[in-house]
């Protein structure tokens, strides 16, 4: 259990990093008119693609073990929860899936565009849109300490 809690804490600076780098690479892609290559722009949004569903499932298994997780949630039910554990217990969970579904969409949409513009455009969007929401919603003050 401790082991997954601690990999979902790890691997976050991997996704975070990966999916901040496939953003800006699709946004300079799509602003600066370049092609669409498999090697470096399909490898970069699929790298970042798989990353994220590796943290979903692991966080889906964090939400069912860990005390922070659904058991806060049924134990003080949602008017029981502060702001913090209301954070790591219905905001966090609920948002990122929600990101990742956006994220997810961003691919499937590239893979039916065929002008590299319109690929980077899909993945510039839906990464970028999925990125703020997670952002948005870390647990920073529990991450960092
Ligand atoms: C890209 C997506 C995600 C990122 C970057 C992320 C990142 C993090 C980070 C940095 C923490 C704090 C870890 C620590 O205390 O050191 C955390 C905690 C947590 N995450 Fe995620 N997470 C993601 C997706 C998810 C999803 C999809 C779920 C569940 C459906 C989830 C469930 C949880 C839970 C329940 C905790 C609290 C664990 C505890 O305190 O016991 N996460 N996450």
């Amino acid at each position: 259990m401790e082991i997954l809690r601690n990999l979902h804490s790890y691997l976050a600076y991997v996704v975070l990093a990966v999916l901040i780098f496939a953003v800006f690479n699709a946004l300079m892609g799509w602003l600066g008119k370049r092609d669409f290559t498999m090697h470096k722009d399909l490898r970069i949004s699929l790298f970042a693609l798989i990353l994220t569903h590796i943290q979903l499932v692991i966080g889906l298994i964090v939400y069912f073990v860990s005390a922070n997780g659904l058991k806060a949630l049924q134990t003080l039910g949602m008017g029981g929860l502060n702001s913090a554990a209301r954070l790591l217990a219905v905001e966090h969970p609920f948002t990122n899936i929600l990101a990742i579904a956006l994220i997810t969409i961003g691919w499937s949409r590239h893979k039916r565009k065929q002008e590299s513009s319109a690929k980077f455009k899909s993945i510039a969007i839906f990464y970028g849109l999925g990125l703020l929401l997670i952002l948005s919603r870390i647990p920073w003050a529990q991450w960092f300490n």
